[in-house]
């Protein structure tokens, strides 16, 4: 962002950024709801998933999950998972729980199930795993997750899991090499783009939340906002920024369709 344009629109802050806070999230019943159900099924010590497409705010909505699950009842870990093996899943896993990641495959496993007994038996708090951009895991690798979650002959519910990831993550949970990791799924969440009138409510709050007034963008400039970025929140993300740092540099308090249409030339020529 240009380090003038505070001045002309009023932003106290950078508008659009990634590094929003829990607190000042769009706290749409879009994301709230989805949420909701998810923090049901972990309180039911039972595990969940998230999928949705890129940039919809599944990481965001993790992160407000975490902030709401007390830190008095629960030990939320954070994983970014990738196209690992099982060994190197495990050693993710442990490095989260602060667990030494060395050993071989059974070892991480039977090391990582004495931590999440030890959070329930000797900490009194609930284990939760977040598994983000599971997306791309290989079946046989998501399938430690029956493994992780077998405590006591599978008598006991120790381990919550929420798994969050794109569009193929749902094609992956129907491989009937999955069946018993899915059967652990006590709800599946989606995430949806926003429509018209609600991306323009986004909008306001985001130029809200770093200061403005009020949203500087025109009646023209909304909807081209709409139709360029479809409701995507991270493609409004970049969109918004550049069409008014445009604005700004043409001199002008608002923005309007045209430098959208130029932000968009810029951003994905
Ligand atoms: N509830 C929200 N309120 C405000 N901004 C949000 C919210 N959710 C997401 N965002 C914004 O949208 C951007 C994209 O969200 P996020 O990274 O959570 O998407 P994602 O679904 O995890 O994408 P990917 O699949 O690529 O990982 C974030 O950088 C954030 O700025
Ligand atoms: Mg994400």
């Amino acid at each position: 962002m240009n380090s003038t344009m505070p001045g002309r629109f009023g932003f106290h802050s950078i508008p659009f950024t990634r590094e929003i806070r829990v607190a000042d999230r769009f706290a749409h019943e879009a994301y709230e709801r989805p949420r909701e159900y998810l923090r049901r099924a972990v309180d039911k010590r039972m595990s969940a998933a998230l999928i949705a497409p890129a940039g919809t705010g599944k990481t965001t909505l993790l992160r407000t999950l975490m902030g709401s699950l007390p830190e008095s009842r629960y030990r939320v870990r954070y994983v970014k998972v990738t196209d690992l093996s099982k060994r190197d899943l495990c050693r993710e896993i442990a490095t989260s729980v602060g667990a030494e990641p060395a050993g071989n495959y059974p070892t991480l496993v039977r090391r990582l199930q004495e931590r999440f007994t030890n959070d329930l038996d000797v900490d009194a708090v609930r284990p939760v795993l977040f598994l983000d951009d599971s997306h791309g895991m290989r079946p046989e690798v998501l399938g430690i997750l029956r493994i992780l979650t077998n405590f006591d002959m599978d008598s006991r519910l120790v381990l919550s899991f929420v798994l969050a990831g794109q569009p193929p993550l749902a094609q992956l949970l129907r491989d009937q090499r999955l069946v018993d990791v899915t059967h652990r799924l006590a709800h599946c969440a989606t995430l949806r783009p926003l429509s018209r009138k609600e991306t323009a409510d986004y909008i306001e709050h985001r130029c809200r939340i770093a200061g403005a007034a009020a949203a500087p963008f025109d009646g023209s400039a909304l909807p081209a906002l709409y139709e360029i970025g479809r409701g995507n929140l991270r493609a409004t993300d970049h969109l918004a920024p550049q069409a008014l740092e445009l604005a700004h540099d043409n001199q002008c308090d608002v923005v309007d369709a045209q430098h959208v249409t130029e932000a968009r030339r810029l951003l994905w020529p």
